[in-house]
Formats: C-alpha cells, sequence, structure tokens
C-alpha cells in the first residue's frame, strides 16, 4: 500500500457540561481524596453525561462538528467506523444509531471494540478500506459512557474515568499529508485484568451479577500499569519505525489519556520530551476510546497541532490492545 492513503480532514469531539471533582467522590462515602487521586493518576475532574445523554446523542455533535470542519455533508459518509466499550444498546450497533442520527444514508456503519484502543484501530480499519477501494470518505468515532458501567462503590476504579466521544472525518490523501504509519496488536491472554465478569453471552445478566457487582469494571490497576508502560513503549517505537521517524522528528504525542504517570513513562522511552505530549486527563480523567479524539481535537483548537504538524498517537486498552499512528497534518 502506498502511503498516505488517508488525511484527517476534520476533528471534532464533545463532553458532557457536568464537570465532577476529585472532592465529589467524598459525598458518595467513598474513602479517598483529592490529594491521592492527583498524585496516582494526575486526574482532577471528569466530564459525566446527564440522564438524557448516550453515546448516540454525544458522537453525533462529535461527528457533526468535524463533518463541518471538513465541509463534509452526512450524504458523502460512505463509512462509519465506531469504537466504543460502552454501547448504547448489546444489538445493534452504536454506529448504526448514529448513521441514523446523522442521516448518513450512503454509509456501512460498524463497531469496533478493542476498548482504549478502539479509535486507533478505527482510524487503521477505516485506512484499510479506504486503500482496497471501499471507501471514499469515512467518519471514525470513539464515544464513551462509562459512567454507566464504573462500580461507583469501587474507588480504585470509579475515580479513573469520564465520559465523552471525538470524531474525525478521514478523505483520500492528497499532496503528502495524512497516516505515514500504523502499528497494531493485541494479547487476549491478558483480557481478565481489565474486565466486566458478567452481562455477557457467557454469563448472562441476572440477580446474582447484580448482586455480586460483577456486572461492573473490574481491574488489577497495578498489571495494567506495568502492560500499558509496556506496550505504549512498543507501540510508540513500532509506529515511528514504520514512518522512518525517531521522538526528536515529532511536533507533539498525543497519547491515550488514562493516567499521567503512564503518559510521562511512555514519552520517556520514546525520547519525547514532555514539552511535546498532549495532556488532558487532569480535566476528563479515562474517557477509553474517546480520549485520543478529545485530546486532538484540543490539540488543534488550541493550536498547538497545525498544517505540517507530524504527530504520534498512541494507546493501549483492555483486551489487551494497543496501537499508534504517525500523521503528517
Ligand atoms: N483513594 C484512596 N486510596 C485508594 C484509591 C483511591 N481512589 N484506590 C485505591 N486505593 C488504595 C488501595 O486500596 C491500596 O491500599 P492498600 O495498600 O491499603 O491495599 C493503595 O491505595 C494502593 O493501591 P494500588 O492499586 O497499589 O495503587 P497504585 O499506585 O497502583 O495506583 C492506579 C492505582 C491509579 C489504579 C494505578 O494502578 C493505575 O493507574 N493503573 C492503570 C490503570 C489504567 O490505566 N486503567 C485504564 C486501562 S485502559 C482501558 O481499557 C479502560
Amino acid at each position: 500500500m502506498k502511503r498516505p492513503v488517508a488525511y484527517f480532514a476534520g476533528i471534532g469531539a464533545y463532553a458532557p457540561a457536568r464537570v465532577m471533582r476529585n472532592e465529589e467522590f467524598a459525598a458518595l462515602g467513598l474513602e479517598t481524596s483529592d490529594e491521592w487521586i492527583v498524585q496516582r493518576t494526575g486526574i482532577r475532574e471528569r466530564h459525566i453525561a446527564g440522564p438524557d445523554e448516550n453515546n448516540r446523542t454525544m458522537s453525533a455533535i462529535a461527528s457533526r462538528r468535524a463533518m463541518e470542519r471538513a465541509g463534509v455533508s452526512p450524504g458523502e459518509i460512505d463509512l462509519i467506523v465506531l469504537g466504543t466499550a460502552t454501547p448504547d444498546r448489546l444489538l445493534p450497533a452504536t454506529a448504526v444509531d448514529l448513521q441514523a442520527e446523522l442521516g448518513a444514508s450512503r454509509a456501512a456503519a460498524f463497531d469496533v471494540m478493542a476498548a482504549c484502543s478502539s479509535w486507533l484501530y478505527g482510524l487503521i480499519v477505516a485506512e484499510g478500506l479506504m486503500a482496497s477501494g471501499n471507501a471514499e470518505t469515512a467518519l471514525v468515532v470513539g464515544t464513551e459512557k462509562l459512567s454507566t458501567i464504573v462500580d461507583w462503590k469501587d474507588r480504585s476504579t470509579c475515580v479513573l474515568f469520564g465520559d465523552g466521544a471525538g470524531a474525525a472525518v478521514l478523505k483520500r490523501s492528497r499532496q503528502g499529508k495524512g497516516i505515514l504509519s500504523t502499528y497494531m496488536r493485541s494479547d487476549g491472554t491478558l483480557a481478565e485484568l481489565l474486565y466486566r465478569p458478567s452481562g455477557g453471552a457467557a454469563r448472562p445478566f441476572d440477580q446474582a451479577s447484580l448482586d455480586d457487582r460483577s456486572i461492573f469494571l473490574r481491574m488489577e490497576g497495578r498489571e495494567v500499569f506495568k502492560h500499558a508502560v509496556r506496550s505504549m513503549s512498543e507501540a510508540a517505537d513500532r509506529a515511528l519505525d514504520g514512518a522512518k521517524l525517531t521522538g526528536a522528528n515529532v511536533d507533539l504525542m498525543i497519547p491515550h489519556q488514562a493516567n499521567v504517570r503512564i503518559i510521562e513513562a511512555t514519552a520517556k522511552h520514546a525520547g519525547i520530551p514532555m514539552e511535546k505530549v498532549f495532556v488532558n486527563v487532569d480535566r476528563f480523567g479515562n474517557t477509553s476510546s474517546a480520549s485520543v479524539g478529545l485530546a486532538l481535537d484540543e490539540a488543534i483548537t488550541s493550536g498547538r497541532v497545525t498544517e505540517g504538524s507530524t504527530v504520534l498517537l498512541v494507546a493501549f486498552g483492555a483486551g489487551f490492545t494497543w496501537a499508534s499512528l504517525v500523521i503528517r497534518f
């Protein structure tokens, strides 16, 4: 495949209006503190979706913003790839709800489920479908309402996550800009480090799963941390190798926003100083598949990514999954 095939024609994001600060966890009866959360994670606050908000509504706002910036109408979209770990319904895919909401009637729409790596996986899948001639204009979305799957009685997980959506319109590349390299990997032997034990076909939802709270997300934080640093570092190396670049050539690294300590370790490994690393986990927490899109949107609107910037995107998530892309804007 001769690259670049696809470029980022427009980016959009949405975060719910409700901001929940670390201090508010005490009112839920949790023994935690702003100091503990900031020290271990870098998170100060996160956005929480309201009862009338869901992935259909949040991803539609992010998508419309991206389409407006790209100058693309719903009828021009021929592919929608949507990443989420919190689908609005288990059937059908959230992507088709978004398609209906946007009126993108010419599109094929499906979900990608790679947890926090989903948006990067989605971008790579969309690029491949464009390369094979199956799509010309793709909408790639990451959207999460994680507040519905975290256990609000478990202080070791509920303080970490937030809600939101990010979206990109990919169009066929012109003038050498766009996706220069990609990398993706998974390791299913690590699945139970971060998972929801029940609620699926293997252990269907029932009264017992409500009683033992196994329908909610469970995580071995320390183990996840170790693997996250290793896989993010590997992903950064592989995408840079693929683009024949080093950390010194990167204008901005935009990593998955899970924990500032994981971000710092990844940047150090890649030889990228923190001044060239985008961090907004302090204000959004971990928004899983929405995280990199939300960060890229802020990086563009704040002028940190401009025409000609070389940007490294890196993510890891439950599965385990990990992925990376180098993009020339
Ligand atoms: N407030 C106060 N104390 C807490 C809290 C809290 N919110 N949460 C846990 N603790 C306590 C623990 O109970 C433990 O107490 P103990 O020593 O008496 O048993 C102590 O703090 C230390 O707990 P650890 O889990 O060892 O703390 P650690 O330094 O590892 O930090 C954290 C925990 C922040 C979760 C860290 O392990 C981490 O960030 N891991 C990666 C998580 C991550 O990135 N997940 C997202 C994956 S991506 C996706 O796909 C969703």
